[in-house]
């Protein structure tokens, strides 16, 4: 990952044989296999050249849909404290990329898609599912930043081997096999370096490429494994033992093992395992049949002649209902989706006393301590989520829980109203959190954006199905638009980074009256609510703890950063999310497929997320929350008996920070 011309390199000469005669397809060598070598799947996607033709089709959806995107005159250069991280210039970015020599669709693709992830914004990436993940790429030692005696360390998970063995039953023999290494004895191991240098130089080179949020902190702690909060818990490798791209092939580390003195230097194998979702191949021909072209959702569709096919929804447990659909959401999308990798049971808390799948309430041995574990904003149905928080909160307080911990690790977002919903319950109705409990909005008002509400004004979403259609908004003063609103008139010019832009009208929010009465007092008081997770809350979570957080002082505890860094207890804030194939439904509906300002149809096997709303700030209510400090009030050092261990350190965390 980190020497990637040189992994390149070392490809072309596996392809091409010294004569320059191309040799025998790749792809054959590793069809019908689970389990292979980095090397032969990258051998396999670097077989492919770059089709013109597909390199001009990416980059016009791509550049297009942009006109829809809130952020990207904003990403040219954020404003402190994010100054050093976000500073791309996407336009000129894509005509680098229209104009450059690729050898392989994989370069290009690698290229591309880091490009956009340097835009450091989980709702706004670019993935094509022929190389995604089609193969993730996996190390056996995932690692965990302890803190003991007051001194932080790099560690192989002391968990590791309990994960990989059950994950990896299958392979786990061959792969020690392969490394001349018994993984077991490696559990728990003191990272001395990695490639010769010090640990945290690849954590902070993992930063530069990883995206998704903001804060370089934040990127920093997506190297470290992580529990993933669900019935049951499951477990998140990190980006150092999972990778989406089969771009490295080991690794080489300096471990002290448990129980030994001195240091020892070992080479790490990483292995490649076929995706769930990839449709299987013999060779190079049936791969790309299967795996790289456009499929039944990758593009929009007229709502006017057909429903809506189930569009790409990552992360949804269980499959949504059409009512759920249109619900305005605010969710990221992870590069490598989570797998479902069990956290072993010995860390698994159990017995919760009320939810269900990854929305938990649990109550702590010190009788006075309930805890909300949530996974997402989307964990199940809007009205399931809606009567089990509510439930499960007044559950905790009638068991005579004063205190209240809520926990979002790894929270990627969700249904927008959810999050508002799950603050005004919490805190009861007071200005903050009625009739508005999350943020204001914008959209984008670009000329393609106008002419779809145009259209929409005159008549052409019957059925009320459009995303543009005024009947979904309100203005900043609450009142309620209609099919006939023009609300993109009149624009709202900007001038951001020297770049003129148009946004609507502010908009107010769009969750209350819920359709689900609110009780009329507060459940817990802000001084008896902390929040915890690892940094990675976005989306529909940041709303969440931006909220709670700014308007009401509440604790955030970061869990595991770099000691001696600030800590962000969120990123990623966006406003609405959305993506490609929606913005492409509302141009088919409305009769513009045709015009020159809208995008086509991706003929890859694509995906790509945008910011479709963006919220106003609260300190700063002139300019987006975006890009506004999300500063946690604790950086928590964790020690080994709290590693990956969420009872224990909500039990910790419980004991240290409350202050009664
Ligand atoms: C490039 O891709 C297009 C679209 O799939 C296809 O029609 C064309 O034959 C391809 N060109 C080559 C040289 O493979
Ligand atoms: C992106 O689109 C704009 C306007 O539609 C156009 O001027 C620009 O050249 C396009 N950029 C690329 C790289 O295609
Ligand atoms: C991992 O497995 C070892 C050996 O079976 C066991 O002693 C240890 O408790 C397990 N650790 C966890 C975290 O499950
Ligand atoms: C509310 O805002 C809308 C549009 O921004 C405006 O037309 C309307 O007059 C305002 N209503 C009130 C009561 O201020
Ligand atoms: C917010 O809480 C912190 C402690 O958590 C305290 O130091 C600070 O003074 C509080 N700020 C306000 C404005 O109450
Ligand atoms: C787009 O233009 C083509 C040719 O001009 C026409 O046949 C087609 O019906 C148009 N499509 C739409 C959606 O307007």
């Amino acid at each position: 990952m980190y020497s990637l011309l040189r992994s390149f390199a070392a490809i072309a000469s596996l392809v091409y044989s010294a004569n320059g005669a191309p040799a025998a397809d790749p792809c054959v060598a590793i069809g019908g296999q689970k389990w292979v070598a980095p090397a032969a799947v990258r051998a396999c996607f670097q077989s492919f050249p770059l089709n013109e033709t597909r390199r001009s089709n990416v980059i016009d959806v791509v550049n297009k849909t942009f006109s829809f995107q809130t952020s990207i005159n904003y990403q040219i250069q954020a404003p402190p404290p994010f100054a050093q991280d976000v500073h791309v210039d996407i336009a000129s970015e894509l005509k680098r990329i229209r104009a450059q020599k690729y050898a392989s669709e994989l370069d290009f693709h690698v290229d591309l898609s880091r490009t956009v992830k340097r835009l450091q914004d989980g709702h706004t990436v670019y993935q094509d599912l022929c190389y995604d993940s089609s193969f993730l790429t996996f190390l056996p030692f995932p690692v965990v930043a302890v803190t003991e005696n007051g001194l932080q360390t790099i560690r192989i998970a002391p968990e590791a081997f309990n994960v990989t063995s059950v994950e990896f039953a299958d392979e786990i023999a061959q792969w020690q096999q392969i490394s001349g290494l018994n993984f077991a004895q490696y559990s728990g191991a003191f990272v001395l370096l990695i490639n010769g240098q010090d640990p945290w130089d690849a954590v902070n080179a993992n930063t530069q490429i990883t995206g998704s949020f903001q804060a370089f902190t934040t990127r920093q702690n997506k190297f470290f494994s992580s529990y993933i909060i669900g019935t049951p818990f499951t477990y998140r490798m990190g980006d150092f033992a999972q990778l989406s791209l089969p771009l490295t092939d080991s690794v080489v580390l300096t471990v002290i093992r448990p129980g030994r003195i001195l240091p020892e230097t070992i080479t790490v194998p990483y292995r490649s395992r076929i995706g769930s979702a990839t449709v299987a191949f013999t060779d190079g021909p049936s791969f790309r049949a299967g795996n790289c072209f456009a499929t039944a959702s990758t593009n929009g569709v007229n709502l006017n002649d057909q429903a809506l096919v189930q569009p790409f929804v990552q992360g949804f447990q269980p499959p949504i209902s059409s009512k759920d659909l249109r619900r305005p959401m605010n969710a990221i999308i992870n590069e490598a989706p989570l797998t479902d990798i069990a956290l072993p049971p010995t860390l698994s808390p159990i017995n919760p006393v009320s939810g269900s799948g990854g929305l938990l309430f649990f109550e702590l041995d010190d009788k006075k301590t309930g805890v909300l574990a949530l996974a997402s904003f989307q964990t199940a149905g809007f009205d399931q989520m809606e009567t089990q928080l509510l439930a499960g909160l007044q559950q905790l307080k009638s068991d005579g829980m004063t205190r209240l911990i809520v926990d979002v690790t790894n929270n990627g977002g969700g249904f927008i109203c959810i999050a508002h919903w799950l603050h005004r319950i919490i805190i009861g109705p007071n200005p903050d959190s009625v009739p508005q409990a999350g943020l204001d909005t914008k959209a984008r008002d670009q000329e393609i954006a106008r002419l779809i509400v145009d259209a929409i004004v005159a008549g052409a979403d019957p059925q009320e199905q459009l995303l543009y259609n005024g009947v979904n908004w309100r203005s900043a003063n609450g009142t309620n638009f209609t099919p006939q609103t023009n609300w993109l008139e009149p624009p709202v010019d900007l001038t951001i980074n020297g770049h003129a832009d148009a946004f609507s009208q502010r908009l107010g929010q769009e969750c209350q009256p819920f359709d689900m009465t609110p009780p009329d007092t507060q459940i817990f008081a802000p001084q008896n609510i902390v929040l915890v997770n690892n940094g990675l809350c976005a989306s529909s979570c940041a709303l969440f703890t931006i909220t709670l957080s700014k308007h009401y002082n509440i604790t955030s505890v970061v869990v595991g950063g770099q000691q001696g860094t600030v800590q962000q207890y969120t990123g990623t804030v966006g406003g609405q999310s959305s993506d490609f194939s929606t913005m492409d439904t509302e141009v088919k509906s409305v009769g513009l497929k045709n015009n020159s300002l809208a995008p086509p149809d991706f003929i890859t096997n694509s995906i790509q997320g945008i910011t479709w709303r963006l919220g106003f700030g609260i300190d700063d209510p002139t300019q987006p929350e975006e890009w506004q400090e999300h500063f946690a009030t604790i950086n928590w050092p964790v020690p080994a008996a709290q590693v990956n261990n969420p009872k224990a350190l909500w039990n910790a965390i419980a004991s240290k920070t409350f202050k009664s």
